[in-house]
Parts: structure tokens; C-alpha cells; sequence
């Protein structure tokens, strides 16, 4: 269905939950134009319907107008995925002439000094809202996204109403997920209980009050879950997400699974990665899941859960997800969140940085 293109995991902002692994592929490691054009036309064939272009910021590739004009020819639906703060006017207008389709644009919270210190980015809010200002009155459809955690998911609302007013047709709002660097600052951002529950009847109102004029999607955090999400639609079932330097994966936090043996563009054909590689062989299907998965009849519809995150609590992605309750690491699962939650509040936060810079600031 759809291919996540991460086409460089260069960014100007520094969010502490950011979902791109720890080790960040460099410039010079990206892949060349003409390999992603390559895999653009192969997903086209393979059935692939949409394509999310994102990052790091996607706008930071030089040749992101040529890769927009060869979706658009191809017939690949496409999605920008951007933080809006590298875009000027002159090249949102090259990119609607590319054929671009649709614009999913990040927010961190409602007021530029909390949504400037979340995202590590002085500046960078207003130019946001500026964008989002100009892809509406191109009549470009405008997605809000919202990654919600302690430090602004009291001002929900409004966030939504931000997004309203901007013109957004729809809103997605994703609490953070936990692995990479969110997982480093779990402390920092994990909410409690009840500003979960406040939260979810401030999306039920909204819903209600832009009905027929707003989509708001919504995801909760799997740590206040009772039932495990089917991440990615099934593990190798939906989704294709290819990283910076061409490494082809199920998702987009699978190359934190040790072991995994992950083809890439350089060395494959996509069609050959989709149906032989042993990444997305390796959690396809039920045949892996073990008790109490064998055999649940929750298994068809929650496909396992995350293999991920059953790594990252449990240690092996085989593990049940610890978001079910039938798991005998739920318990420690709930217990992890309440302790993180309890944590002093102060937005400290251990900013997503790339290696090299890290080693010189500490040098
Ligand atoms: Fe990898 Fe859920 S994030 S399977």
C-alpha cells in the first residue's frame, strides 16, 4: 500500500523522540537520484499506491522537485512529510508544479516558545505556520501532525484548533513512540495516566465539534494499552520503508532488532526485497509468535503487536508485545510507564543529535 521514503536523515530540528535510529546515515552515504527514481517506478509496479516523502527533511535533498515529477508521472500518489522550516515560497511552487499531492506538515505544540524548545529550533514555529499558510492558499491539502508527551499534551486543544484555523483538512496526533531517542528520554516525556485520559476526551470533543470538516487521527500511547496496535499493518504486510542509504525495511524502527539481515536497493530489486528478503520474512505472518500469541484469536486482527517494542522491554522481538495484557511483561510494561511518568517535569531534554556532532561537543 504505501513506501515511506526516508530520503536523508539531515534535519534542521532536534526532537528528543525523534524516530530515526541513533546511528544516523550520513550525506555522503545517501542514495543517488537515480536509485530512488528506480524504486519509485518498482514500487509503482509492485502495486504500491502511495508515497510518503519524509526524513529527516525530505526538503533537504536538492532533488526533491525531480523526485516529486517522477511520482507524479509514475502515478505514485505523494505525501511531503516535512518540519516546513527549509521551504520558501519559490520551491513550494516548483513542487506543485512537480505534481506534488499533499502536505503533512510537523507542529510541536501550540506556542512558538514551548514548540521551539520541544523541537531544539529557535525560529522554527513561526516558519512553520508560514508554510502551512501558503500550501492552503495553493489549495494544497494540509495534514497537521502532533507527536504528544508530557510537555504539551495538556494544551490539545489547542493544538486542534491551531490546525483548524491553518485550514488543515485532517490531524494526526501520535503520542511518542518509544524507541531510539524516545526511549532515551522516556523520563522526559512519558505522560501520566490521567493526562492520557484527559487527552483522549479532548480529541472525542473535537471530533464532535469539526465533524465533516476536520479528520482527527489519533493514537494513544501502548504503555496505558490493554491490547497491542497492529504496528505497521502486520509486519511485511503494508508498508515498505526504505532508509537513507537504500537499506529496505518493514519498519521504520526495524534495524534496532539484532540480527536482522536487511537487503538493500543497491544489491536488490524491490519486488525481490518484498518477497525474499529475510527482514520481511521474518515476523510475516503467524508462524514466529509464540505463547501467549499461539493460538489467541486476537492474533488476526493485532498481527503480533510491534516486534520492536517487544525487543526494546522484553529483549527479544520475538517476545509477545508487552501492550497486551495477556503478556506476562505487561505488568512491568504499566509499571515502567507510571515510574517514568512520576519523574521531575523539567523539559531537559537529550536532544537527537548526529554521532559526529555529539563526539565534538563532548571533545
Ligand atoms: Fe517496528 Fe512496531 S516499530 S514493528
Amino acid at each position: 500500500m504505501g513506501l515511506l521514503a526516508e530520503l536523508t536523515h539531515r534535519c534542521p530540528l532536534r526532537c528528543p523522540y525523534c524516530s530515526n535510529p541513533l546511528d544516523l546515515v550520513r550525506r555522503g552515504a545517501e542514495l543517488p537520484t537515480a536509485t530512488w527514481r528506480r524504486a519509485f517506478a518498482e514500487a509503482r509496479t509492485l502495486g504500491v499506491l502511495q508515497v510518503h516523502l519524509s526524513g529527516g527533511e525530505p526538503t533537504a535533498r536538492p532533488d526533491l522537485v525531480e523526485l516529486v515529477a517522477h511520482c507524479a508521472d509514475i502515478g505514485l500518489y505523494n505525501n511531503l512529510i516535512t518540519a516546513g522550516v527549509l521551504l520558501d515560497e519559490r520551491r513550494l511552487d516548483a513542487l506543485l508544479e512537480a505534481g506534488l499531492d499533499h502536505v503533512q506538515l510537523s507542529l510541536q505544540d501550540a506556542g512558538p516558545s514551548s514548540a521551539d524548545t520541544i523541537a531544539g529550533f529557535s525560529g522554527g514555529h513561526e516558519k512553520k505556520l508560514e508554510l502551512g499558510r501558503q500550501a492552503v492558499a495553493r489549495g494544497l491539502p494540509l495534514t497537521i501532525n502532533y507527536v504528544v508527551h508530557r510537555h504539551n499534551i495538556a494544551a490539545l486543544d489547542e493544538m486542534i484548533e491551531l490546525a483548524a484555523a491553518m485550514g488543515a483538512r485532517r490531524i494526526e496526533i501520535a503520542h511518542a513512540q518509544y524507541h531510539g531517542w524516545a526511549l532515551r528520554n522516556r523520563e522526559r516525556l512519558m505522560p501520566t495516566l490521567t493526562m492520557v485520559e484527559q487527552a483522549r476526551a479532548v480529541v472525542e470533543a473535537a471530533r464532535a465539534r469539526h465533524q465533516g470538516r476536520l479528520v482527527i487521527d489519533s493514537v494513544e500511547p501502548d504503555y496505558y494499552a490493554k491490547w497491542p496496535k497492529p504496528c505497521c499493518g502486520g509486519w511485511g504486510a503494508r508498508i515498505i520503508c526504505i532508509d537513507p542509504s537504500g537499506r529496505v525495511l518493514p519498519c521504520h524502527a526495524a534495524d534496532t532488532i539484532p540480527g536482522l539481515e536487511v537487503w538493500s536497493l543497491r544489491h536488490h530489486c524491490l519486488a525481490d526485497i518484498w518477497a525474499d528478503s529475510p527482514a520481511f520474512n521474518a515476523f510475516r505472518g503467524s508462524d514466529w509468535m509464540e505463547a501467549p500469541c499461539t493460538g489467541c484469536e486476537r492474533a488476526p486482527t493485532c498481527k503480533g503487536g510491534c516486534r520492536c517494542q517487544a525487543l526494546a522491554i522484553v529483549g527479544r522481538a520475538e517476545a509477545a508485545d508487552p501492550a497486551c495484557q495477556l503478556s506476562p511483561h505487561h505488568a512491568a510494561f504499566r509499571a515502567l510507564a507510571v515510574q517514568a511518568a512520576g519523574a521531575p517535569s523539567e523539559p531537559r531534554f537529550r536532544y537527537r543529535q548526529f554521532a559526529g556532532r555529539a563526539r565534538r561537543e563532548k571533545g
